[in-house]
Order: structure tokens, then C-alpha cells, then sequence
């Protein structure tokens, strides 16, 4: 709820010890920061919710790539782990393209000033907005911009240093996105750029969480990795252009250290899998944008280029409305 969170702090669910000193230190790891717990649903979340702490472990630096089976807890922990150590790494990678205080939903660069998928800017004004997935929340400090009153949650913390170091005045809440530490009815609107959704075992958790604390009309959009991309080798050149999985395999991506702990997961649905998803969570799928690759745009991410951006789609963005 908004009064839990002030701005200039980060407030953990779980309580944790974590520091919130807002420095920059990069440290960067060896691995590609590109490959790219919840509890039971939960009635009323206006207690804090609880989640195991994350053993701040060493990992093994060169995890195995596999498909296997990933659940819930598995994969929420796992990527917790991967975003707290990674999240230098993506910001000195990614935090150009970005901007401080952009709203780029995708790595197509398609910018919400153009797109107008939460509304018009002028109608942003006094509204309250989720960005879930937050990451150093540019989105958000554009939304203050437009004179929107932003939360933004991020499952890791580091993240969410990276926005304290930005800064903004907007609160910061480190939670997992299936289990929102909010009131129902608490948001006009919720987005989330990349931010969760591709990374959880069951999208309808957070789909349904994010209904519950929208207010009734409220709109939720959000981008994925569009479904195609999986049946595709994550490569930015001509060798991802061609088939070499089955689109039709959900079994997730999951990277392990060598006593089978994920240390990093990501889950596929299909196009149609998400739509269901959408709609049996409560939502009316209002529309579903796939944005062409922009001449302008040359930059590379990680397996999105120019090349196979003006050749298969890249990014799926649902716009979502509950009645
Ligand atoms: C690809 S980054 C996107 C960050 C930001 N939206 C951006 O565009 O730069 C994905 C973000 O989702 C967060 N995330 C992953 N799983 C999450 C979950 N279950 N709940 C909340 N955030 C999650 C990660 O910590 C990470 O910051």
C-alpha cells in the first residue's frame, strides 16, 4: 500500500537486512547478463508479505544451460539471485538505451511517448501506477514526469539500488511480483517492460495479483519475449534465424550450478497460452502489439538485432483492462 512505502527507501517484503545505500560499484561477472516464493494466494495482503531469505551463496560462475521443469518457488528464488548479481552488469549494459527516464518497452525501442498504450499522456496526471519488474525504474521517473504517482517493485534488490542511485521520489518496494504487497483496488493503472512475466513458473499468479489491487477499469500492460523467439536459437546473427526448438515446448530455460540449483530461470508460453492467461485471470485483452524493428534503431540485445528485428518479432506487449 502506497503509506507503507516512502520514497528515498526501499521497502523489503520479506523484512530483510539489506542496505540501501545507493552506490555504484560495478562489479561485472563473467557470465552473459542477456540469458535473460511465493506464497499461497493471499486474501488481504495488508501485512507484509513473508518469503525466505536468499542465501547470498557463491555460484558457480559457469551454471549449465538445460530445459528442465522449474516451479514457482524454484524460479522465483533463483531469479531473485541472478537479478541481485546481474543487476550491475545490465545497467552499465542496457542504461543508455534506456535512459534515466524513458519509458522504452522493449529492446525494439519502442517508447511509450509514441506508443500511448497506458493513454494518452495528459490523462496520466494524479493516477496511481504499478510498474512491476522495475528494474532501475526509468518508466517510473518518466511517469512522474507526466504527473503520475508511481510505485515501483522489483523482486531484487540491486535493482532497485540502481534506481535509489537515479533517483526519483517515487517509492521502491522489493516484493515478488505473484504476491503484491498492496490493497486491493489500489492502482488506476500497472506496467511492466520485461519485468517479471517472462521470468515466472505461472503468469496467472501475477496477472491475477495485479487485477486485485488495480481499481475496477484500471489497464495493465506489459512485455514479454514474443513467443516465436523460443523456437529460435537466443542469437543475435544469421544463426537465429533458424528453427531449432519446438515453439510448442514450455519446458523452461533454466541455468544450474553444478549441484542442480537454478541460478536462473525463464519460462515460455505460447501466444495463446498468454492470451488465455490473460482472460481467465479477469482481464480483457484489449490489444496485443508486436513493434517492428525502427530503422533508427542499430543497437543489439543480447539475441534482438536489427537483422532478425526486421525479420520475426521480437517482443509481444499486452494491453489489458479489468472491468
Ligand atoms: C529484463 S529486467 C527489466 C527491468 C526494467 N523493466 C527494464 O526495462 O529495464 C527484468 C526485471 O524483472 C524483475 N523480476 C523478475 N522476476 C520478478 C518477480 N517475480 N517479481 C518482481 N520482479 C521480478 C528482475 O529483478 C528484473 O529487474
Amino acid at each position: 500500500m502506497r503509506e507503507a512505502a516512502h520514497p528515498g527507501r526501499i521497502v523489503a517484503y520479506p523484512a530483510q537486512k539489506l542496505s540501501t545505500e545507493a552506490t555504484w560499484t560495478p562489479e561485472r561477472p563473467s557470465r552473459d547478463p542477456e540469458r535473460a516464493a511465493r506464497k499461497s494466494p493471499q486474501t488481504s495482503t495488508r501485512e507484509p508479505v513473508i518469503q525466505e531469505p536468499v542465501a547470498s551463496e557463491a555460484v558457480d560462475p559457469e551454471p549449465e544451460a538445460t530445459r528442465r521443469a522449474a516451479g514457482v518457488t524454484e524460479s522465483s528464488r533463483a531469479n531473485r539471485g541472478w537479478w541481485d548479481r546481474n543487476a550491475d552488469e545490465y545497467q552499465i549494459e542496457h542504461g543508455t538505451f534506456l535512459g534515466d527516464d524513458r519509458f522504452v518497452w522493449c529492446p525494439e525501442g519502442l517508447d511509450e511517448t509514441e506508443a500511448e498504450l497506458l493513454g494518452p499522456p495528459e490523462d496520466l496526471k494524479g493516477r496511481d501506477v504499478l510498474e512491476i519488474g522495475a528494474g532501475a525504474a526509468q518508466c517510473s521517473r518518466w511517469l512522474t514526469a507526466q504527473g503520475a504517482r508511481p510505485v515501483a517493485l522489483d523482486l531484487s534488490h540491486r535493482q532497485l539500488q540502481h534506481s535509489l542511485r537515479i533517483g526519483g521520489g517515487f517509492p521502491l518496494v522489493c516484493a515478488d511480483a505473484a504476491a503484491l504487497p498492496f490493497a486491493d483496488g489500489s492502482f488506476d493503472l500497472a506496467c511492466s517492460a520485461y519485468g517479471a512475466l517472462p521470468f515466472v513458473a505461472d503468469p496467472r499468479l501475477v496477472l491475477r495479483e495485479v487485477r486485485r489491487v488495480l481499481r475496477p477499469g484500471g489497464r495493465f500492460v506489459f512485455s514479454v519475449t514474443h513467443p516465436l523467439r523460443w523456437a529460435f536459437p537466443d542469437e543475435p546473427g544469421p544463426e537465429g534465424l533458424s528453427v531449432s526448438a519446438s515453439y510448442f515446448d514450455r519446458t523452461p530455460y533454466v541455468e544450474q550450478d553444478d549441484e542442480g540449483r537454478a541460478v536462473y530461470v525463464e519460462h515460455h508460453r505460447t501466444l495463446g497460452d498468454r492470451v488465455r492467461d490473460v482472460v481467465t485471470s479477469g482481464f480483457r485483452l484489449v490489444d496485443l502489439v508486436e513493434p517492428e524493428w525502427p530503422d533508427w534503431n542499430t543497437s543489439e540485445w543480447g539475441g534482438w538485432s536489427p537483422l532478425r528485428g526486421h525479420l520475426i518479432p521480437g517482443t509481444a506487449i499486452f494491453v489489458c483492462e479489468r472491468d
